[in-house]
């Protein structure tokens, strides 16, 4: 018989709320996971009308501290076998913590937390009880990332000598907040965003890109943090020259003032023998440079072994699931891949087996705990007009 579909909780969702929707169609890409309950909406009437309310059916929770409540009452097969958290940054912590503590696996958004204290909290929380725990970076979820990894890890570029990782937005150009726009209220308000607004929001994307890709990691930091919309109270521009464990050099950068940028994040590595190119607006495609040749460009799901460049592909990123070539995967397969793969721990925990969560497949909570330190010596540089932090 197939196996029993996964039941998923969300908690966020509501009131036109953005990321939320990505996340409910790759849950349910691959038929092999729903959304079956949620507590959509800091107002509990606001959060069961639109739960009444919501496309197909969901039970819906008045507030999270009841959903899990009640969830955790529940035997395995009838409950939520993970909780995914959808809600803005200081709204991470709690629910995260309350889920882990109840024995639930959480796939939760980025950053983690505001806070490092929160992160080395649910850190600690997620080894005493040994759940899985994802943490939403995305665009690890391309097969051209994992594809980029390890070719970059593999050394098939020599020694990584420099990187730009890099996430550049418009949106924020001018004071968009004050329109009451629901997305970008909470985002310049560091109550709610944390101690960075640019930074964290997608600053720890573009870190997550390059220690995802390249294995290493920050050892020391410089940062200019700045503001570029009249009176606004956290940064919009994020400037973060970083060296790195292997005593190479690299920028993260982050803008939400970079009019005509979209969603524009994307990575450069240089290594001794070769330089590699990706950019999420074009996930298709890795650009490999190589000196005296002309540019090899790989498209997913056209990409054979050993042509003379690649050589040991690994075996389960040849066997993941993809469509075939020219058929555009992007966005929402980034997501769906994520989901997929959280949900092969997911089923091996329920079956009490071990199970991997080690960051290869997407990001966990050493992962999310890591950006978050990242930005805290961000800050501590930028406000000490710059200088050098040890991470
Ligand atoms: N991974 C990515 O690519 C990506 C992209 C965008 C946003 N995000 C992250 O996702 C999170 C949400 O961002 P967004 O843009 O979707 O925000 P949003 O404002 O669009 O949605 C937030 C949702 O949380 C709900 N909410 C707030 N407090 C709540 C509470 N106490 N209980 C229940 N629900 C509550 C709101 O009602 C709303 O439904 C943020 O942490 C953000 O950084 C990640």
């Amino acid at each position: 018989m197939s196996q029993r579909v996964l039941r998923v909780g969300m908690i966020g969702g509501g009131g036109g709320a953005f990321i939320a929707q990505p996340h409910q169609k790759a849950i349910h890409f691959d038929g092999t996971r729903r959304v079956v309950c949620a507590a959509l909406h800091p107002d509990p009437a606001v959060a069961m009308r639109e739960a009444e309310n919501w496309p197909y059916p969901i039970q819906g929770y008045k507030n999270y501290d009841e959903m899990i409540a009640d969830q955790a009452k529940k035997p395995l097969g009838d409950r939520v076998d993970y909780v995914l958290i959808v809600t803005p940054n200081h709204v991470h912590f709690d629910p995260a913590h309350k889920c882990i503590q109840a024995g639930f696996p959480v796939f939760c958004e980025k950053p983690l937390t505001v806070t490092l204290e929160e992160a080395d909290k649910l850190v600690a929380a997620v080894k005493a009880k040994k759940v899985p725990f994802g943490v939403a970076h995305t665009y690890l979820g391309h097969w051209t990332s994992r594809f980029s990894r390890h070719i970059v890890r593999s050394g098939l570029l020599g020694d990584v000598r420099w990187v730009d990782s890099y996430y550049l937005q418009g949106w924020l150009a001018t004071r968009f907040e004050d329109t009451g726009n629901m997305q970008a209220v909470w985002r310049v308000d560091p109550k709610q965003a944390g101690a960075s607004g640019c930074g964290g929001d997608i600053g720890t994307h573009a870190l997550m890109q390059l220690r995802y890709v390249t294995g290493l990691e920050v050892k020391r930091l410089m940062a200019h943090l700045e503001i570029y919309a009249p009176g606004r109270k956290l940064d919009d521009h994020f400037t973060v020259y970083c060296q790195l464990s292997n005593g190479s050099k690299a920028l993260v950068r982050a803008s939400q003032i970079a009019i005509g940028h979209k969603n524009d994040l994307g990575i450069e590595v240089n290594g001794t023998k070769g330089s590699l190119v990706w950019q999420q607006e074009f996930p298709e495609q890795v650009t490999i440079k190589l000196p005296g040749q002309p540019d090899r460009v790989y498209f997913r799901g056209a990409v054979s072994a050993n042509d003379g460049f690649l050589k040991d592909l690994p075996a389960d990123l040849m066997a993941e699931p993809t469509i075939p070539s020219g058929h555009p995967e992007a966005f929402h397969d980034a997501f769906a891949r994520l989901h997929r793969c959280f949900e092969q721990d997911v089923r091996a925990y329920n079956d009490k087996k071990p199970f991997a969560c080690d960051g290869a497949k997407y990001a966990n909570v050493d992962d999310g705990r890591m950006g978050i330190a990242f930005i805290q010596a961000a800050v501590e540089s930028s406000n000490k007009g710059g200088v050098w932090v040890e991470m």
